[in-house]
């Protein structure tokens, strides 16, 4: 079973054998384009480019032909938006990522007297930079010409998914023009209720219903693939958003079971059964899959800006750590955070405070501060943040986790494992096949064309390989937490 893993900052490919173990794996990375102060983008045809490349490493890493692949799944970065010609395929512009603020005034501007709220009983969002409704209207408004060859149906839209679907399965040469319920519902164009096109919102939006793709189940058959791309004659059978996928893997299949994936930024995804749960605490609600013609499941979700990207930044701006895996060494070298907290907010502030005007602070700095302490603070950013989501989705669903499932890249890190713990005084525990993204788009493919039978399959694939418990003193937690809370408050300063 295939999957390509089309992610924010590299696109892997992967395969897996029945036990959900990974055989054959290719990484890419693509390049990160900062135009502005606040914009980030990317080039769709440097990442086809990069999925077809990693499509053949991979399958040859296995010492496989695509004759023996049942299937692929698709899995991506969500909510990041291209728009491309249908006759010339070349995309119209860079796509413009997920954590871009530039939509910030036009937010503004969509809420209104209404608030940021005025879409979330029919999307299960506010009005935020994050979603792709706003990006696609600001291409639309921004770029020349583009508005007319939209509403002459020249254009298509699509997050990473449709682009990659469409061009795997022939391009311009008959590629389909699809995306999947997960990835529907983070463009804030997609009733919730009904699993298709919101007309209105659409109308309100400025954006032609033309350019969007149709909206299918997460599993299912989408076309074949074509001899362009990776695995020709292989069906694409599954697609699902890259946090949901994680949500599959890790096998959170019924409602109250919750993971949570460090990844670029946070994403904490609750199952919350059949119907929709809004919040009242600044959570998401989202689709988390559809099986078929089964009912979608939803979810609530806490979604975290900046968590394993600050490493990236302490690494590429600052230059303190050579490599990712540094920071736990430089943070395992102080005892403590040093009265340091580092409060990431590079794209403004997502869950559960919503402030795209936030920007990003270190407070507490004293001379006795050095860059272990800095390290550290990095490091406990992404597990206060993960708290303060967790409170929130126990305030919505009025469950109580007792675990907290992990995965992504950094849950190798001890010391943020045992720190999130602490902070959470709840246990944390990793899975065996910690590929969980990848994982899950399989599944969803494989759910598809037989190769796997069921839920059952899937929940007995998987397997516990580490487990960390809460062992901080209860008014030491509490302590670190409030100091959080009050500067998090200084991240607003410049708003
Ligand atoms: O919503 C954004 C999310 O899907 C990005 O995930 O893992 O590519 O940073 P990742």
């Amino acid at each position: 079973m295939a999957a390509i893993d089309q992610g924010t900052t590299s696109t892997r490919a992967m395969i897996f054998d029945h036990a959900g173990r990974v055989v054959g794996v290719e990484q890419i990375e693509h390049e990160q384009i900062f135009p502005r102060a606040g914009w980030v983008e990317h080039d769709a045809a440097e990442i086809w480019r990069n999925t077809r490349r990693a499509g053949a490493a991979a399958l040859a890493s296995a010492e496989l032909t695509a004759a023996d692949i049942a299937a692929c799944g698709i899995t991506n970065q969500r909510e990041t938006t291209v728009i491309w010609d249908r006759e010339t395929g070349r995309p119209v512009h860079n796509a413009i990522v997920w954590q871009d603020t530039r939509t910030n005034e036009l937010c503004a501007e969509l809420a209104g007297d209404a608030g940021v709220d005025r879409y979330r009983d029919r999307t299960g969002l506010p009005l935020s930079t994050y979603f792709a409704g706003p990006k696609i209207r600001w291409l639309l408004d921004h770029v020349d010409g583009l508005r007319d060859k939209a509403e002459a149906g020249q254009l298509c839209f699509g997050t990473m998914d449709s682009w990659l679907a469409w061009n795997m399965t022939g391009g311009v040469d008959g590629g389909v023009h699809v995306t999947d319920v997960t990835n529907a519902s983070r463009t804030m164009l997609m009733n919730l209720h009904t699993l298709d096109w919101d007309e209105e919102i659409c109308a309100e939006m400025g954006i032609p219903m033309s350019m969007l793709p149709e909206i299918r189940s997460s599993s299912g058959h989408f076309g074949y693939l074509r001899g362009q791309g990776p695995l020709p004659g292989v069906p694409l059978s599954g697609i699902l958003g890259d946090q949901q996928a994680a949500t599959f893997g890790q096998a959170c299949l019924a409602p109250g079971e919750a993971k949570n994936t460090y990844g670029t930024g946070n994403f904490l995804l609750l199952n919350t059964g059949t119907e929709p749960v809004f919040s009242d605490h600044g959570l998401l609600t989202t689709v988390c899959y559809r099986i078929g013609d089964q009912p979608a499941r939803y979810a609530l979700e806490g979604s975290i800006a900046v968590t394993g990207s600050l490493i990236q930044w302490l690494r590429d701006n600052l230059g303190i750590i050579r490599t990712a895996a540094e920071v736990e060494e430089l943070a395992a070298g102080v005892d403590d955070n040093g009265g340091a907290y580092f409060v990431p907010a590079f794209s403004g502030l997502f869950a559960p405070r919503w402030r795209s005007d936030a920007r990003g602070v270190i407070v507490g700095l004293t001379r006795f501060v050095n860059k272990g302490h800095l390290a550290r603070a990095a490091l406990e950013a992404s597990a206060f943040q993960t708290r303060e989501v967790i409170e929130a989705m126990q305030a919505d669903s009025g469950m109580e986790l007792s675990t907290l499932k992990v995965d992504g890249g950094m849950v190798v890190n001890e010391l943020l494992m045992q720190f999130q713990a602490d902070i959470l005084d709840v246990p944390v525990v990793r899975p065996v096949v910690n590929e969980t993204t990848a994982l899950g788009a399989a599944y969803a493919a494989g759910l598809a064309v037989g190769y796997w039978e069921g839920e059952d399959e899937i929940r007995a694939n998987w397997a516990e390989d580490k487990r960390w418990n809460p062992a901080m003193d209860p008014g030491e937690r509490e302590r670190l937490y409030r100091e959080w809370n009050r500067a998090v408050e200084h991240s607003f300063d410049l708003a």
